[in-house]
């Protein structure tokens, strides 16, 4: 029976994200095999630093490797599409990062290539591996909070806080048209659905530049960095900072998200709240061991990551015993876990927890309705083929949802 093990990967990019890839694939025992950076001798310094065995010259060579069954894609996200396409035409599983691709017609078309290979395919939405939130899934699925009517929440960060802030987020061709939600909001968009079970109708949204000029250093640099660059070059900014937007989700429940790349002091907070007719549940990416529960008749709960208390999946997706800190780095092997459980099979299986190519094109959809609205200033509907037209029919049928 073949095992992890017995698998090779090889990383495009060893960046911030890269690098964790690297990390989780060893933990689990998925031998990385290679890594494909920007230029064949940058590729070489970073492989003898990270202790990999080989670096590729181009996309090319790494898939004339017939060590490597597995790509994962962690390069900036214009390079996304081409890369991914390459790589199914060559017969390999691929693991890209989020965003899936700058637009919803390069996202259609990656779900409709990875489709028809019958290949493995997954987007990085890492942050649904939180054992808590596995666990969350879980309890909402056997509705264990009754029917869901009210999910809120916000992404906050605060490292593009300064008009000295950089970053290749910011430009546009390289990041793509949106950049906060893009960027983090798609995480928390890709989560909700996934804990709630329920897609996103549609949206009213706004987004708002702040810094409508930013200082570009004039050479490179790296994700998250804080050094100050003394010569820089003033640019533009066309993306947003901020995003406010209200949610109608199928089904009727309603929902609202605040995502900020400007809000001091938080870090890198994810959190949601989901209000459902029995009980509620509310989780922060900033203290990731905690999920709240409340209750309307008796004392609110407060449950840490526990496998020994905690459903199957939540179990599942924890590595440590109770009171033994994991966090977002660990998300990575659990999401890995699971995608090379269907690598191992040999195809996606039914069902399977981590995110699709299907899923990372729904985010360029809710994407697309985002910016539509925002530049309508009026709520528009989420653009699943089908699904405007089967909405008017039943609301023809039934009335307006609640
Ligand atoms: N899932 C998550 O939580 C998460 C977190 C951060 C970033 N990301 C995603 O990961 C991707 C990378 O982000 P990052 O923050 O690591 O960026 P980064 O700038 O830190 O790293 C990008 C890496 O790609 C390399 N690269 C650039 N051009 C390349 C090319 N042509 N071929 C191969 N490699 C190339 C760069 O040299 C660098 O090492 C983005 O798509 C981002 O959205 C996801």
């Amino acid at each position: 029976m073949t095992r992890r093990a017995d698998i090779g990967a090889a990383v495009i990019g060893s960046g911030f994200i890269g690098t964790v890839h690297i990390e989780a694939l060893r933990r689990i025992g998925v031998r990385v095999v290679g890594l494909l950076e920007s230029s064949r001798e940058f590729g070489a310094a970073r492989a003898a630093e990270l202790g990999l065995p080989a670096s590729y010259g181009s996309l090319a060579e790494l898939l004339a490797d017939d060590a490597v069954q597995v790509v994962h894609v962690t390069s900036p996200n214009a390079l996304h599409h081409s890369q991914v396409k390459e790589i199914l035409a060559a017969g390999r599983h691929v693991i890209c990062e989020k965003p899936l691709a700058m637009t919803s017609a390069e996202s259609a078309e990656l779900v409709a290539l990875a489709a028809s290979s019958g290949l493995v395919n997954a987007v990085n939405f890492n942050l649904r591996f939180y054992p808590l939130n596995q666990h969350v899934a879980g309890v909402v699925a056997e509705g264990g909070l009754g029917d869901v009517r009210l999910v809120t929440g916000h992404y906050f960060q605060d490292w593009l806080l300064f008009d000295t802030d950089w970053n290749w987020r910011l430009e546009k061709d390289r990041g793509g048209a949106l950049r906060a939600v893009g960027d983090i909001g798609s995480h928390w968009l890709d989560l909700v659905g996934f804990l709630t079970g329920r897609r996103i109708e549609a949206v009213m949204a706004e987004l708002t530049t702040f810094i409508p000029v930013r200082q570009r250093p004039a050479g490179p640099v790296l994700t998250f960095s804080t050094e100050r660059a003394t010569e820089t070059v003033a640019v533009a900014i066309d993306t947003e900072d901020v995003a406010t937007i209200l949610l109608r989700f199928e089904g009727g429940a309603r929902g609202s998200v605040a995502i900020s790349q400007l809000s001091p002091g938080r870090k890198n907070s994810l959190a949601y709240q989901i209000d459902g007719a029995a009980a509620a549940a509310a989780w922060d990416s900033e203290q990731p061991e905690q999920l709240w529960i409340g209750h309307r008749d008796r004392p609110n709960e407060l449950l840490l990551r526990n496998p020994a208390l905690m459903n199957a999946a939540g179990s599942a997706a924890a590595r440590l015993p109770g009171g033994h800190v994991e966090g977002f780095a660990d998300t990575f092997g659990a999401a890995f876990t699971a995608v090379y459980a269907d690598v191992i099979a040999g195809a996606p299986s039914a069902g399977h927890p981590y995110a699709s190519f299907a899923d990372g094109h729904e985010e360029m959809l809710i994407g697309d309705a985002v910016l539509e609205s925002s530049r309508l200033g009026r709520w528009t509907e989420v653009a699943r083929s089908g699904i405007a037209v089967a909405n008017k029919r039943r609301e023809s049928l039934e009335g307006p949802s609640r």
